[in-house]
């Protein structure tokens, strides 16, 4: 009888890595291991022995790449009450450490996201970082974000002071840039967001991590517009750093590099025959050239600017009506693009973004005080302007996946929202944020502390994530625009199988832990954990764990008189059934023709041993 346990942990990245290996070298591998002495002879001379070599290493790398190899034990749970549409939308807003959540998306994304945008703690020497725990993420997890009494071990900030202040920053950020790899397409991009303390560490494992051969560029971002007071330094900070690197940059030339400059969106509020447009500045972006003539608006106004085209094209689009002068006549001329046009009407993209074309972190903040009625509800948001064209440079598609996994406000699902709203099919987002507690005595959170109180919400950044997302799908401020659209809310929680709730004694041995392992799993059976169980947890849990979409569908249904649940992701599909007894009638039906090959999970102690015996002839059986 051949039957199997469900899989009680995420994909296993080092499993997956030999395999790929093996596709490629078959010859280098023994009986189930490498054969160090064969790969060498295969790779011959690329192997560097010398002792001093190029790299970049840091107090915790090792551990740092170990952890990427560890699978997550955790699973993810609904939150239907919080989400929008959770039945039609494949937008996905996950609470938790970005870290278990990662590991928990890649079986399930594995080179399926086409861009990842990311805005990580800058290691200002303000900032917190996360610190991991290899030993028990999800209880780390717990109380790092407040969530079970244990105080201790919150959420700290790393000073300068801190004798590993780089070190452990590079330890946060390793093993989440690597898992991201995992998760872009071939043709995939990822842009990130960093201040002047770490962009060189960051470039640097960057070029480790995805090849140095794969970096497209390093934009320097205007943020502000004003002088900065910081007496400290020769130097004001008015930009930050984005580094973009392609997964592939061959694969990304193939498919396509996207344009920026179009984030205008399409309507036809003047009924023109050629159907709906959207517009951009006639004006060109400070650092580019153009040609100098006046233009008068029909208000009057007068402006004496460098412009896209000479006077002679000016004119010509006017009488094509292609110009519009927006703020009633008064402002400054817009051309008009129709949607067939978009690709074309983009420019390409250079390293220098200013502030007036890509907004700074005051457009941001602007944004959110028209979104939530309340000044500084999250400190230095970035503008949607400067995520919507990031998007756009990745050559972004109807039906593409935009991964964000340092969520903050929720800056990169708005612009999601607003790419999406004039497409056939739209672009989906997944945005991972931690349920980091806001602190009312910190100056930069009170106003965020104080909003998520007033609304009744618990008092964390996800919190304000998640209530943006809700509020820019129903329409926000004086004109408000509701979208078709909806999002599913999901919480990193831990595991609904004892086997994963267990915790190894670090002090113990390991024949002792092993035998209080087993003696805590029979008493697990004996007073049944899923007595209480929450079906939709435990079916979500399944979903993760075999590697199925967070979109995949599940539908109620029943066999003779049992419920089971439908689950289909495409062509993959299983059946689950949690009844604590599954009934003879079922397992007959089951033995028909319709199920043969077909995935069947339930309890183990819900089938005896001939029902089982009989099942496993006709269907994979897996149990729980
Ligand atoms: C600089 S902010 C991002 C701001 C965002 N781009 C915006 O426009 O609002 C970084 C965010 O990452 C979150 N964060 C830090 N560590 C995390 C972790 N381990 N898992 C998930 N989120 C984390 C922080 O709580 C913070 O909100």
């Amino acid at each position: 009888m051949s039957y199997k346990r469900v899989n009680l942990v995420s994909s296993d990245v080092s499993v997956e890595t030999l395999s790929a290996l093996r596709r490629i070298i078959p010859e280098a591998f023994g009986e189930n291991a490498i054969d160090w002495e064969k790969l060498r002879a295969v790779l011959g001379d690329t192997i560097d022995d010398r002792v001093e070599k190029f790299g970049f290493s840091w107090a915790g790398k090792g551990d740092a790449i170990k952890n990427v190899l560890l699978p997550s034990k955790a699973t993810l749970r609904p939150s239907k009450e919080e989400s929008v549409k959770f039945d039609e939308s494949e937008n996905l807003f996950i609470e938790g450490d970005n870290l278990e959540v990662l590991k928990l998306l890649q079986k399930a994304y594995f080179e399926k996201v086409k861009m990842i945008y990311i805005d990580p703690p800058y290691n200002t020497g303000g900032d917190f970082v996360y610190h991991d725990n290899f030993a028990s993420p999800v209880k780390n997890y717990l109380q790092q974000t407040g969530q079970t009494d244990a105080d201790g071990n919150r959420l700290q900030t790393n000073k300068e002071t801190n004798g590993r202040f780089h070190s452990d920053w590079l330890s946060m950020m390793y093993p989440r840039l690597k898992l991201a790899w995992n998760l872009l397409r071939d043709d995939g991009v990822i842009a990130i967001s960093i201040g002047d303390n770490e962009v060189h560490h960051l470039r640097v494992i960057m070029d480790e991590l995805f090849g140095e051969e794969n970096f497209e560029g390093h934009i320097h971002w205007r943020r502000r517009h004003n002088q900065p007071n910081d007496a400290t330094k020769m130097i004001g900070l008015v930009a930050e750093h984005i580094l973009v690197y392609a997964k592939n940059t061959v694969a990304l030339k193939i498919s396509g590099v996207g344009k920026v400059g179009l984030t205008g969106h399409f309507s036809n509020p003047d009924n023109d025959s050629r159907g709906d447009w959207a517009s951009k500045p006639w004006k060109v972006g400070s650092g580019q050239s153009g040609s100098r003539y006046t233009i008068t608006t029909p208000t009057g106004d007068v402006y004496d600017e460098e412009w896209m085209g000479e006077e002679n094209t000016f004119k010509s689009l006017v009488d094509d009506s292609r110009i519009i002068f927006p703020n009633k006549g008064k402002g400054s001329p817009r051309k008009k693009y129709f949607k067939s046009e978009r690709e074309e009407e983009g420019q390409s993209a250079t390293n220098w973004w200013n502030h007036e074309q890509f907004g700074s972190n005051q457009d941001g903040s602007n944004l959110l005080f028209k979104i939530f009625g309340v000044k500084d509800v999250f400190d230095n948001p970035k503008p949607n302007e400067l995520i919507e064209n990031l998007i756009s440079l990745s050559n972004i598609q109807d039906d593409d996946i935009v991964l964000d996994f340092f969520g903050g406000s929720g800056t990169t699902a708005h612009a999601v929202l607003n790419l999406s709203q004039d497409r056939e099919k739209k672009i989906n987002f997944i945005v991972v944020q931690l349920p980091e507690l806001l602190d009312e005595n910190n100056k930069e959170q009170v106003a965020g502390y104080n909003f998520c109180k007033s609304i009744g919400n618990p008092t964390t950044i996800a919190e304000i994530t998640k209530e943006r997302i809700r509020r820019v799908i129903a329409g926000y401020g004086d004109e408000p625009k509701p979208m078709n659209d909806g999002f599913k809310v999901f919480k990193l929680g831990e595991s609904n199988y004892p086997e994963n709730q267990f915790e190894f004694d670090p002090e113990k041995s390991e024949a002792e832990n092993m035998k209080a392992f087993g003696e805590y799993l029979a008493k697990a059976k004996q007073v049944s954990l899923f007595d209480e169980v929450n079906t939709l947890d435990v079916i979500y849990e399944n979903i993760v764990k075999e590697g199925f979409s967070l979109n995949a569908s599940v539908e109620k249904s029943s066999i003779a008189g049992n419920i089971v649940w439908k689950v289909s992701d495409g062509e993959k599909q299983f059946q689950i059934c949690l009844e604590k007894t599954i009934a003879n009638e079922v397992v007959r039906t089951l033995t028909d023709a319709d199920y043969k090959g077909k995935t069947f999970i339930c309890f183990d102690s819900a089938l005896d041993d001939t029902a089982k015996a009989n099942l496993c002839l006709n269907i994979d059986l897996k149990t729980i």
